[in-house]
C-alpha cells in the first residue's frame, strides 16, 4: 500500500469560468483512479449558505455576520455511483443542483473574496488532498492551495467561447436566461476573481497553460493523461 501511495500525485487545474476545467478534471481523475474535488463548488455552497440566510443580495452584504456564522457552515462530497462524481452537500443537504444557478454565479465571487471564508476553505481543500491521488479544480489550486503541486494546469478559453457553453448548460437544465446575462456574468466575475487582494486567479509559474477555445474534450484528456502518467 506504501508503495502504490508513493506514486500518487496532485494535479492542480485552474483557470476561468466555465473553461471545461471540471469536464476535464473529472475525467481525468476517473482514469486515474483519484479523488475529484470541485472546489468552486465548496465557494458556491457558502454563496448559497449566504443567499438562504439573506445574508448578501441585491444591495447588501452582511460580510462580518457571514464570517461569524463561518462554523455552521459544514460541506462534505458524496460520491453518486449514477452520476459517476462526488455531489456536494451542505450541512447534509445535497446541494448539488441549486448551487449551478445563475443567482449563486452572481454573487459567489464577492463571497469567494472574503479571506476567512478562502481560509477555511483552503484548510479543508489541503486536508483532503493530504495522501495525494486527487485532482482539484479552482482558482488557486496550484498557487495557494497546493503550490507544490506534481502537475499543473491553467485553463483558458475565450470570454465568448466560456459563455456560449455555460448558457448552452443552463439552458439545457431548463433556466431560462439571455446569453448576454451569462456573458455579462463571465466577465464580471472574471474581473473580480482576477482582481481580488486574497489568492487572486493568476496562472501558477510553473503551470502549463492550455487554450482549449479549439480543443475537443478528447484531445486535452489524452493531452492530460500523458503529461499526469510521466510524472506519475
Ligand atoms: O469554478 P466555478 O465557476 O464553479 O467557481 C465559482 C466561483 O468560486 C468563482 O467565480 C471564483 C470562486 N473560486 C475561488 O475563488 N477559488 C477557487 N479555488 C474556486 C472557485
Amino acid at each position: 500500500m506504501e508503495e502504490e501511495g508513493k506514486n500518487k500525485i496532485i494535479i492542480a487545474i485552474d483557470g476561468f469560468s466555465s473553461t471545461g476545467k471540471s469536464t476535464i478534471a473529472k475525467q481525468l481523475a476517473k482514469q486515474l483512479n483519484y479523488i475529484y474535488v470541485d472546489t468552486g463548488a465548496m465557494y458556491r455552497a457558502v454563496t448559497y449558505f449566504a443567499l438562504e440566510n439573506e445574508l448578501i443580495g441585491e444591495s447588501f452584504f452582511h460580510e462580518e455576520e457571514l464570517i461569524n456564522r463561518l462554523p455552521e457552515i459544514h460541506i462534505t462530497f458524496k460520491f453518486n455511483e449514477e452520476l459517476g462524481f462526488a455531489e456536494v452537500y451542505l450541512n447534509g443537504e445535497n446541494i448539488e443542483k441549486s448551487i449551478r444557478t445563475l443567482e449563486v454565479s452572481r454573487y459567489v465571487s464577492l463571497v469567494s473574496a472574503v479571506s476567512e471564508v478562502r481560509q477555511k476553505l483552503v484548510e479543508q481543500q489541503q486536508i483532503m488532498g493530504k495522501d495525494k491521488g486527487i485532482v482539484m479544480d479552482g482558482r488557486d489550486i496550484g498557487t495557494v492551495v497546493f503550490p507544490k503541486a506534481e502537475l499543473k494546469i491553467f485553463m483558458v478559453a475565450s470570454a465568448e467561447t466560456r459563455a456560449q457553453r455555460r448558457y448552452k448548460e443552463l439552458l439545457e437544465r431548463g433556466h431560462n436566461l439571455s446569453y448576454d446575462d451569462v456573458l455579462e456574468n463571465v466577465t464580471t466575475r472574471d474581473r473580480i476573481d482576477s482582481t481580488r487582494e486574497d489568492s487572486p486567479l493568476v496562472k501558477a509559474e510553473d503551470a502549463l497553460e492550455i487554450d482549449n477555445s479549439d480543443l475537443t474534450i478528447e484531445s486535452q484528456l489524452d493531452k492530460l493523461l500523458k503529461l499526469a502518467q510521466e510524472m506519475i
